[in-house]
């Protein structure tokens, strides 16, 4: 009986320090539970804008004169898009001799009056979390005060998740007095020193809030030189907003804390002469127009015998397209425009992809080296060309978009012809915002900004209104294609273009469905355009 007791009692003392074991085990392997919610970033911006104020506050009892012609420039509380005004005599001609504005400003009738309410306070909420996802405490406005005796790392600092970086450049300036004492405080990682110095009193090792302190100033400022951030609580692509501080005094700065950027590199062959099919995939959607591809492949061939032609096709009845370095994509009928330009680039695996229509031409004046050249030597993301009318015609179709802030309403977009500034070294090459429907791009950045498939009829400037912030854009205007007849008398017409350009052009809803992408996708009130 003893010793069966005995036994229990082994078994339960085994058991509890077993169980201490495997808690203790258990406390120390499972990662704390970190919030990734939508307000990660409201205690920091909290500091920040309290900070804001009291600097706003001060010289509030000086009086001023506003100058209207640069207050004017100054980004309002809302924006309007405004279109030019008729002339008083309707000259023919007018439009192409003296371009004027127009203003779109009724994207929100693309919804019923019913449900317009419920639109816009969703478009409100899916607004804040965009923000809030790519906002980090990195972002906002840090004002430095005069007369600090604080020194630290304005920008620049930058850790990887749940690893350890030295905090440069940390100094307290002050005259000499009994104790010399700076706080820090963070609040996705904890500080500790990587040294230590004798006569400094350092408390909070490894948490979030550090206290030091020295009788010597020169002492305490040694050992900042010693301090290091520990990232523990990783929310990935963020920020952490460290507070450093002394009597009287406070700062504040930023250490950013995310994981690097996987590069996605293109191999394109080892010879230093740019080869056009290991670089460069041409890409098109055809639709109704068979001859015009088969022309349009034909003219390619002439000049670039094995880069690959990927072609997507939503016709009802397809033919086969075939040959060398040909790859066909059949999509579901009338899937339209934009959904064609996407499975086409989706399928790119060249480091570049040409856009080109169904309907254009190449010829020796389409030099494709020069897209590559200019794409290679300069940061540009894309770059376009320009398109021969058979009248002789040629177009670039340069613009520049610039979006206003319009608070809740929604912004403004306004779109220009026009260009920022040629490019050095390629006296024919311009930034811009928007380029013609004849452009090369980088696949991967392509690919990020992506075309909507919604757009499924006429659509071309909605792809640089969604990639505005994005891409880089540029354009030459001596790659030159040529393009297909547009203006062709009726009874010269084949039956597949006339289809063509009735499904292209007169589909009812086609507007409906842009106004509502502008109003809520790109969250615009109206557009403005010459
Ligand atoms: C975020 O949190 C603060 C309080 O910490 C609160 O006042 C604010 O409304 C919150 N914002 C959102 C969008 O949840
Ligand atoms: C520094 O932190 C300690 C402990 O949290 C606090 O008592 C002290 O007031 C702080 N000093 C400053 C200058 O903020
Ligand atoms: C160019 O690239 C293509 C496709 O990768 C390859 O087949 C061809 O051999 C390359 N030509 C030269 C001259 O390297
Ligand atoms: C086109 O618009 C009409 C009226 O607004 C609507 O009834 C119809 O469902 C729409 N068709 C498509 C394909 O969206």
């Amino acid at each position: 009986m003893r010793c069966f007791l005995q036994k229990k009692t082994w078994v339960s003392i085994i058991s509890v320090q077993l169980l201490c074991i495997v808690l203790l085990y258990w406390t120390a392997t499972t990662p704390p539970s970190v919030d990734v919610g939508p307000n990660q970033s409201h205690k920091a911006l909290n500091v920040l804008q309290e900070r804001l104020h009291n600097v706003q506050r001060t010289y509030k009892n000086i009086p001023y004169v506003i100058k209207e012609s640069v207050a004017s420039r100054l980004a309002l509380n809302g924006c309007v898009c405004e279109a030019d005004k008729k002339p008083a005599i309707d000259l023919p001609f007018a439009q192409l001799l003296f371009p004027r504005v127009w203003a779109q400003n009724d994207f929100h009738t693309a919804f019923q009056e019913a449900e317009l309410a419920k639109v816009k306070s969703r478009r409100q909420q899916e607004f804040n979390s965009f923000r809030q996802r790519y906002q980090t405490p990195a972002d906002f406005l840090v004002i430095a005060e005069a007369n600090s005796p604080l020194q630290y790392p304005t920008q620049g600092i930058e850790v990887r998740p749940l690893r350890t970086v030295v905090i440069p450049g940390l100094a307290l300036k002050e005259k000499s007095r009994p104790l010399h004492t700076v706080n820090l405080t963070a609040t996705l990682g904890t500080f500790d020193v990587s040294a230590t110095v004798d006569g400094v009193s350092v408390k909070g090792v490894a948490a979030m809030h550090m206290t030091l302190s020295s009788s010597d100033l020169d002492t305490l400022n040694r050992q900042l030189q010693f301090i290091t951030y520990t990232n523990t609580l990783f929310h990935p692509k963020t920020a952490d907003t460290v507070q450093f501080e002394t009597d009287g005094h406070q700062s504040v700065f930023t250490i950013k804390v995310g994981h690097p950027v996987t590069p996605k590199l293109y191999y394109s062959g080892s010879t230093n002469e740019y080869n056009i099919s290991a670089l460069v995939t041409i890409a098109t959607k055809t639709f109704l127009r068979y001859d015009k591809l088969q022309d349009l492949i034909d003219s390619i061939r002439k000049f670039y015998r094995t880069v690959t032609i990927v072609i997507a096709d939503d016709n009802e009845h397809p033919q086969p397209v075939t040959g060398p370095h040909i790859e066909h994509y059949i999509m579901p009928f009338a899937k339209g425009w934009f959904a064609g330009r996407n499975l086409a680039v989706s399928q790119v695996s060249t480091k570049y992809v040409l856009w080109v229509d169904d309907d254009f031409i190449f010829t020796s004046n389409t030099k494709l080296e020069k897209m590559v050249e200019v794409l290679e030597k300069t940061t540009l993301d894309l770059v376009g060309g320009a398109v021969r009318e058979a009248t002789g015609y040629t177009a670039s179709y340069r613009h520049t978009i610039s979006v206003e802030d319009g608070g809740e309403k929604g912004d403004c977009v306004h779109i220009r012809n026009g260009y920022y500034h040629t490019i050095h070294g390629f006296p024919n090459c311009v930034v811009a915002d928007a380029v013609i429907n004849f452009f090369m791009g980088r696949t991967d950045m392509m690919l990020q900004v992506g075309f909507d498939p919604r757009l499924a009829r006429a659509a071309h400037l909605e792809f640089f209104i969604d990639g505005l912030g994005t891409l880089h854009i540029g354009s030459c205007d001596d790659i030159i294609v040529n393009h297909a007849s547009k203006i062709k008398l009726p009874w010269g017409k084949l039956d597949s273009e006339k289809a063509y350009e009735k499904f292209r052009y007169y589909s009812p809803n086609s507007s409906q469905i842009k106004n509502r992408l502008f109003f809520f996708k790109n969250r615009l009130q109206c557009i403005s355009s010459n």
